[in-house]
Formats: structure tokens, sequence, C-alpha cells
């Protein structure tokens, strides 16, 4: 039997429950492929409890973790983001989160980001909705740039490689009411499904960062493509733009315009 919607709830908000036991915490940080991306004891954790307890049930599925990386299975496709803000996290900022999602036949089919310090959960199913502890979400309605709020993200390479999303931030902070840098993309996405921000872009991301939050978003009304305005944000490395309908496009023609910002 797959998992339901309810399954990826009942472990997002298990593994919810380890973050915060950690969150404040001394704990050993490391290192990953550049000096500011960073893994915790707690982010180990994390995906630990998340794919002993999938293995459990559903041993038959592929697991592609952040921590440990593609686990072969024949069945279903699980993205596993044990905790996505790592960052605010070592530091002691409460932007954090799990993101678990689902996919069948190459389309991601169920999606939970849970905010355990807010106790917020967001969930989507396709074609049903979108949820945050049970209550329908819906975008925006802002139809201009000029009454947008925004929220991006950069990637870690960001000291040394020049495409590093900067220039993007500088056009439109000078066009919106503000960009903001939370600190985790799966909550940006959700923050965009439940109309606290009305737009959000990033590049260079990775599918756990996106599975769940994109399918929160798109079924929350959002339209979410990459930079190129195609369907898939999910294949790495990859950019993603996810907005109201309105402001989509606006989005997309201020990341193609060329020279100085
Ligand atoms: C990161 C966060 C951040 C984004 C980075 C991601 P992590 O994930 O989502 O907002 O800007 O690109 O890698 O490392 O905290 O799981
Ligand atoms: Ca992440
Ligand atoms: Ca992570």
């Amino acid at each position: 039997m797959p998992p339901t919607l309810h399954d990826l709830e009942i472990l997002a908000r298990q593994a919810g429950v380890l973050l915060r036991a950690g969150y404040g915490r001394r704990q050993r940080i490391e290192s990953k492929s550049h000096a500011i991306d960073l893994v915790t004891e707690t982010d180990r954790r994390s995906e630990a409890f998340l794919l002993e307890a999938i293995r459990r049930r559903w041993p038959e599925d592929r697991i592609l973790a952040e921590e440990s990386g593609d686990h072969q299975g024949r069945g279903g496709l699980w993205y596993i983001d044990p905790l996505d803000g790592t960052v605010n996290f070592a530091h002691g900022v409460p932007i954090f989160a799990v993101s678990i999602a689902y996919a069948q036949a190459g389309q991601v089919q169920l999606g939970v980001v849970y905010d355990p310090m807010r106790d917020e959960c967001f969930t989507a199913e396709r074609g049903q909705g979108a949820f945050l502890n049970g209550q329908p979400l819906r975008v925006s309605a802002t139809a201009t740039l000029a009454d947008a709020l925004l929220v991006t993200g950069f990637p870690y390479d960001v000291w040394h490689n020049p495409d590093n999303n900067l220039d993007n931030f500088a056009r439109f902070a000078v066009r919106s009411h503000g960009v903001r840098r939370l600190g985790s993309a799966a909550l940006d996405l959700c923050y965009v499904a439940a109309a606290r921000f009305d737009g959000y872009w990033e590049i260079r991301l990775q599918p756990w960062d996106v599975a769940a939050g994109g399918l929160i978003a798109a079924e929350a009304g959002a339209r979410v493509t990459n930079l190129d305005g195609g369907a898939d944000y999910i294949s790495p490395p990859q950019s993603i733009v996810a907005a109201n309908p309105a402001l989509h496009p606006q989005i997309l023609a201020v990341l193609h315009e060329k020279g100085t910002p």
C-alpha cells in the first residue's frame, strides 16, 4: 500500500519533535560542500529516524535523502529534507522545517512541510488543494510587483561563484515591498501558498528542498516553474519560481533582464 498524506504528516511531525529537542542545544556542526553548507547532529538524527521508519513500512520504495543520498528501490520515490534551514538552526534562529514528498511515475503526489517551532503543518495531495493545519490555503491576489513581498535564497557557493543571485536580489529590492531571505526553501514555498509572500525564486536547489513545497504552492494556486518557465523545477541543480499567476510572468521577466541592476 502506498503511503497516504496522513502517513507523511505523522512522519514529519515525529521528525519535528527531534528538531525541537535539538534546537538551542550545543551540538557538533560540520561543513559539507562549502564552508557555509552545514550539517548538525540533528540533521543526521532526523534523517536516520525517517529512513528507518520509511524502510520498515515501505521497503520497496526508493528514498532520496539529503544527508545519505540515493537509496535505490523499485517502488515510489521519497524526497527527504530532514532539516531545511540548517544555517538558521545552527545559529539558534527558529526558522526551519522538515520536508517530505512522495512521487509516483515521475510526479510528486504528496507533500508535507512541518515547522515544529510554530506547530505549522503544510500539506498537499495532487489535485486536492493545499492546507495549513487542515485549513485550505490560497495564494495572494497581489497583481503588481510594486505591491509584492518576495522571498529568495542564495546558493552555498555564493562566496565564489559570480552567478549567485545577488544581482536579482538588487533588481527586486528596488521594485517591491521588499525581498526576504528566510533560510528555508521549503518554508519559502509554503509561505507563498499561504499568501504571506507573493512570490519566491531561487537558483541551484536540490530536489529535497522543493519537492514538497512546490506541490503545496501549486495546489494553493501558484504557478511553479524553473527560471526558463519550464515545468521541471526538481531535477538538480534546478532553479525555481513560484508566485501567484499574475506575478509569475512579471518575476520571470525581471529574472531575464541583462546588465547591472
Ligand atoms: C537550504 C535552505 C536555504 C536555501 C539553500 C538550501 P538546507 O537547505 O533551503 O533556504 O537557500 O539553497 O540548501 O541546507 O538548510 O537543508
Ligand atoms: Ca534544504
Ligand atoms: Ca537540509
